[in-house]
């Protein structure tokens, strides 16, 4: 018996060794992160389930300390089923790349996470239905930093009346994580030639990389 039960915790020795030279440093988290993704892409709790094609989780590293939040799945998200993988998707890929995290290291996630029809912005009761599937994912991945893509994303962190110019540029906090508002991707491509905007954005990508320790 006594023979057994030491095997047993041999095995469990084992494959716990074997999971962490995979990468997996914490199972529990890693199980959570998988069952709230199962969630998410079977929900049912409002009419965008209805029309979309694939709900978006979100994507990247649960251990990080930087979250990226949009607005909503766009027509290739709701496609492939993955956020930003649009235009606006590669350039925050960019943006991603210049503050020297790759986009695996970081997660990216929206606000509501099916698309809504024509990309129209998400209503307040989709919002609403939808915020618990992100409030679980702020618990299983505490970041230091979010930065809120929109003015949709920066709403729904910081209770303000002020327009987007007037927002970005300094941090808020939002349940003890930093909040850094700033223009959308799709604001900066409608907007390409104006390199006031991408200053901006990049100050305010600056100042996140400062409270993250990147130089
Ligand atoms: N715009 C968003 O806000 N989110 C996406 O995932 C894609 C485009």
């Amino acid at each position: 018996m006594r023979k057994k039960a030491d095997k047993v915790i041999e095995d469990i020795k084992e494959n716990v060794k074997y999971l962490s030279q995979l990468g997996v440093e914490s199972i529990q988290e890693d199980s959570a992160e998988e069952t709230l993704r199962e969630k998410i892409s079977h929900c049912q709790e409002c009419p965008l389930s209805q029309t979309r094609r694939n709900a978006v989780p979100g994507e990247g590293s649960i251990k990080t300390d930087l979250m990226f939040v949009g607005e909503a799945p766009g027509r290739e998200e709701d496609i492939q089923g993955r956020p930003f993988v649009g235009r606006a998707g590669q350039l925050l890929t960019k943006i991603i790349g210049a503050m020297k995290y790759r986009r695996e290291d970081v997660f990216i996630t929206n606000i509501v996470k099916c698309r809504p029809p024509q990309n129209r912005v998400p209503r307040k009761e989709e919002i609403e239905k939808c915020k618990g599937y992100l409030f679980k994912q702020l618990e299983i991945i505490s970041p230091k930093v979010i930065v809120a893509l929109g003015k949709s994303a920066a709403d729904f962190f910081i209770h303000s009346q002020l327009g987007m110019t007037a927002l970005r540029g300094d941090l808020y906090e939002f349940n003890d994580i930093k909040v850094m508002p700033t223009f959308h991707p799709s604001y900066l491509i409608r907007n390409e030639g104006n390199r006031k905007i991408k200053k901006m954005v990049w100050e305010d990508m600056k100042k996140v990389m400062a409270v993250l320790g990147k130089k």
